[in-house]
């Protein structure tokens, strides 16, 4: 089976094309460029931009795949959660497509196609933990099948890309700002701020996030200098993202425990979403799970931010169920995981 995927939530335009087989015949992302200079993505021009921007990248990634629209099988889009025009724009497109040449058309629902990414990089089976972080998300779910997942704990405020995305804009950073934030802490002391890691002790919040706090720590710790020299700006990117890692490996030990008290039988730990291209993340989350055992997945970069080919496999996953959607879907600025297909 050959599929077109297409992605079209936030500020990336993306289009691929891949096979059932697990290859990657294109996939291909254009990244929004108007957003930098309001520090974050502008929900109507990003709109605009994927209406202008989707055709020709769909029939860039067909002619990288030398196919033409006529050899595709199905088509999948995501159907949400995201900026609802974007979305419907995405969604009207590959509609019309699956509608003129009579093939399935499947909505993807964004968070599964993170999910499943390491489904077509890697051999893993369900059941397994995710810890999903990105722009817009950060929790923990246990992934049972494409269609069905069991949320354990998120975020109480804000997603952890998110609060590296504010940081990296109080210290004059480009969006999005996780990899400026990570190049930029190989050259600082990460010893030098003692940020907060909210919510590690006691059970309530046990699996849940917060990084408002955290954020606001920085903020205070930025004004209280007069100016910031480069090698400030390093430290606090340094003591920033290690109380990131900090909480993230805390919880995941937590996850983990819980998993193992509650006789979940999880293969896997999968780290996903724009967040988990951080390679001293990885290297952190790796070795926790060595220590407990449990082998740990993560899709290679490039593949952990938002892209066409994690939302082509997931149609391919729920073809492959017998699942498509009805050409009457409506687009769905709002859609937890944990709620079905
Ligand atoms: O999954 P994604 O591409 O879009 C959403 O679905 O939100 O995630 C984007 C987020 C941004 O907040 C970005 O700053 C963050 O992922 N990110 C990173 C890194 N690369 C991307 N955060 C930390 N370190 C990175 N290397
Ligand atoms: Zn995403």
């Amino acid at each position: 089976m050959i599929i077109l995927g297409i992605e079209t939530s936030c500020d990336e335009t993306a289009a691929a094309v891949i096979t059932d087989k697990k290859e990657i015949l294109s996939n291909i992302i254009h990244s929004q460029d108007h957003h930098e200079e309001f520090g974050g993505v502008v929900p109507e021009i990003a709109a605009r931009a994927h209406l202008k921007t989707l055709q020709p990248l769909v029939e860039k990634a067909l002619n990288e795949a030398q196919l033409d629209l006529h050899q595709i099988d199905a088509i999948a889009a995501t159907g949400g959660p995201g900026l609802i025009g974007g979305v419907i724009v995405g969604t009207m497109f590959a509609k019309g497509v699956a509608a003129s040449l009579d093939i399935p058309y499947v909505a993807v629902n964004h968070l599964a196609g993170h999910a499943l990414t390491v489904r077509l990089t890697d051999e893993v089976e369900f059941p397994y933990l995710l810890l999903l972080t990105s722009g817009g998300h950060c929790q923990f779910l246990v992934v049972e099948a494409p269609n069905r997942y069991k949320s354990l704990g998120s975020t109480i405020d804000d997603a952890a890309g998110e609060a590296f995305d504010k940081v990296g804009k109080m210290l004059g950073f480009s969006y999005p700002a996780g990899p400026l934030i990570e190049r930029e802490a190989e050259k600082g002391d990460a010893s030098r701020f003692k940020f907060p890691r909210p919510l590690l002790k006691g059970e309530e919040h046990a699996l849940n996030f917060s990084f408002s706090g955290l954020k606001t720590a920085v903020r205070r710790q930025i004004e209280s200098f007069e100016s910031l020299s480069q090698q400030d700006k390093s430290d606090i990117c340094a003591s920033f993202q290690l109380a990131i890692l900090e909480i993230f490996k805390a919880k995941a030990t937590r996850a983990l425990e819980h998993c193992k008290d509650l006789k979940i039988p999880i293969r896997h730990f999968v780290l996903a979403g724009g967040v988990a291209a951080n390679q001293v993340l990885r290297t952190h989350l790796e070795a926790l799970c060595r220590e407990k055992r449990v082998p740990f997945v993560a899709p290679p970069a490039k593949l952990c931010t938002d892209n066409a080919a994690m939302i082509a496999w997931a149609g391919i996953e729920l073809l492959n169920l017998g699942i498509q959607t009805p050409l009457d879907f409506a687009p769905r600025p709002r859609w937890p995981l944990d709620e079905g297909e």
